[in-house]
């Protein structure tokens, strides 16, 4: 039993569609979390800008002594590949998660996959589908500006931009029957009930953050290092960006009773952390 917390991070507040489903499933653990709302988007950037950025994500959230590192960032996820551990702490990214969720559930074997253009153009859910089911076909498609809307706060399904964007990023992946449809980066289930109207009721929506979580669930029971608190588990917010928008973001996603404590850490001070801890 372990009663130290789990880091997650994204680029934004994305990654909470990770944490409100760790919340439901481990209520007793305490989080801690990092946003890079000063750098967000990531999945605009090259490979290379991602990499760098992940690093020192990573190492932020390392110093906090967590037991177990998730990347709620399907960008960060892809191009990290099949890591296992960093700094011989447990790490997951979102991936291999969301992928085996969607093989399990298709049964025409037509995955949709959506998620930023980094994403996409590495290729990873598509390769990760193929390990699992050879007899999978995968649609995918970027939809750039979804990321920066979710940050915003526009994401209702009345939203005339929402409904305009959703038909213009799904189009090309609905004319192909698709049964099941991977929400490849964590902002995107923001759009749920849009993407879902205008799919249709049949096509079984992925969400990469929540996967990520009954993941996370499996290797901590796996490993015996859930936490045995009887206490609700609290969760730590850091934005490297305004934490009110943050936190009007974050309430608006988790609801009020779930929020934790919000603190800003600029981008210097986040490195000048991780760096302390790996040298
Ligand atoms: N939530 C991140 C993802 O899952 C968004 C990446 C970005 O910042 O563009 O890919």
């Amino acid at each position: 039993m372990n009663d130290q917390a789990i880091g997650i991070f994204d680029s934004g507040i994305g990654g909470l569609t990770c944490v409100r489903e760790m919340n439901r499933l481990l209520p007793h653990e305490n989080i801690v979390y990092f946003g890079d709302t000063a750098r967000i988007p990531y999945g605009t950037r090259s490979r290379e800008t991602i990499e760098i950025y992940a690093s020192q994500d990573i190492d932020f959230i390392r110093s906090h002594n967590v037991k177990l590192i998730i990347a709620a960032c399907g960008t960060v996820s892809s191009v990290m590949g099949s890591t296992k551990n960093v700094g011989g702490i447990p790490f997951s990214g979102v991936v291999i998660p969301a992928v085996q969720a969607a093989c399990a559930a298709t049964s025409n074997g037509r995955i949709g996959v959506i998620g930023t253009p980094a994403t996409i153009k590495s290729g990873a859910y598509g390769k990760a589908i193929r390990t699992i089911r050879q007899d999978c076909a995968v649609f995918g498609n970027s939809c750039p500006l979804f990321v920066t809307m979710a940050e915003n706060g526009i994401t209702s399904k009345d939203d005339v931009v929402v409904k305009e964007m959703v038909k213009r990023y799904l189009a090309p992946i609905k004319k192909e029957n698709v049964d099941t449809l991977i929400l490849g980066c964590t902002h995107y289930p923001m759009f749920s009930e849009a993407i879902s109207e205008f799919m249709g009721e049949d096509v079984t929506l992925i969400s990469s953050g929540a996967e990520a979580a009954k993941y996370a669930q499996s290797i901590l029971t796996m490993k015996n290092m859930l936490c045995d608190s009887e206490e609700q588990g609290k969760n730590l917010f850091y934005s490297s960006d305004s934490p009110e928008l943050f936190e009007e973001n974050a309430k608006m996603f988790l609801g009020e009773g779930l929020c934790g404590n919000i603190r800003q850490v600029t981008t210097e001070e986040m490195i000048g952390i991780g760096n302390s801890l790996t040298k």
